[in-house]
């Protein structure tokens, strides 16, 4: 049985008070064991939600981190830094980071390997553009994607990993991928990670995200290789966040 996992990637979004205000909404309203929550707010506003959440059952997440430990690197924030304030989690190769800020799949797989050292948990993003799933390679552009880390790492580390599938022609588009279309990303995964290990692939947890709103969270939760939710837009509105919590309860 994996424990479903819902976390809200702010993005560049908010304001100190409104990042503190958001949290305090969440921690209030996430109280349901059966779901794991993670706020990932922008590196600034880190150590005040980090206070937000003492109380609660929500845990802090960064959205990127860098590959080295500490040295010449002008605006980088390591993964050690970002253990100090609390972060349990570090999202990693979010398409806008491939996209706009040139992370390879061996600069996200550095990443990914020096936030395990730092004791963090990587939340690895992978998936495809418009023209790839159209020109029918999703699987391949997935598979590489995944592949790099398999090939660099072995599947182990992802023992203590979580992956998101978010196909970027649904990030931030109001299309969501359909159920199916989503399971299908979500078992060709676990099956990926399954030729090297298949305990480690039974017990990875695989989030969707793109897209996802109260209204279409419960239907593709309750696909079975879908453990939970990435989510954009919908996680800086703390009751349409906290639906999507309740929608990943007992899946
Ligand atoms: P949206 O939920 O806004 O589509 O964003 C998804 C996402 O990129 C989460 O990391």
């Amino acid at each position: 049985m994996r424990t479903p996992i819902v976390a809200g990637n702010w993005k560049l979004n908010g304001t100190r008070e409104s990042a503190v205000k958001l949290a305090t909404e969440v921690v209030a309203g996430a109280t349901d064991a059966a779901v794991e929550v993670i706020v990932c707010p922008v590196y600034v506003h880190l150590a005040e939600v980090q206070q937000m959440l003492q109380e609660g059952q929500v845990k802090l997440g960064a959205q990127d981190a860098a590959a080295q430990e500490s040295g010449a690197f002008t605006g980088e924030v390591s993964a050690p830094m970002l253990a100090e304030y609390g972060c349990g989690y570090v999202i990693l190769g979010h398409s806008e980071r491939r996209s706009l800020f040139g992370d390879s799949d061996e600069v996200v797989v550095e990443k990914f390997l020096a936030v395990q050292k730092a004791g963090l948990t990587p939340i690895l993003c992978v998936g495809e553009q418009l023209d790839e799933r159209e020109s029918g390679v999703t699987e391949a552009v997935v598979g590489r994607q995944l592949g790099a880390l398999l090939e660099r790492a072995g599947a182990d580390v992802l023992e203590n990993a979580v992956v998101a599938y978010e196909p970027v022609w649904a990030i931030g588009t109001g299309k969501t991928a359909t159920p199916q279309q989503a399971q299908d990303v979500h078992a060709f995964i676990r099956q990926k990670v399954g030729e090297h290990n298949a305990d480690v692939a039974a017990g990875l947890r695989i989030l969707y995200g793109g897209s996802v709103k109260p209204g279409n969270a419960a239907e593709l939760f309750g696909m079975t290789d879908i453990d939970g939710g990435l989510i954009g837009g919908a996680a800086l509105d703390s009751q349409d966040f906290l639906a999507i919590c309740q929608a990943a309860s007992g899946t």
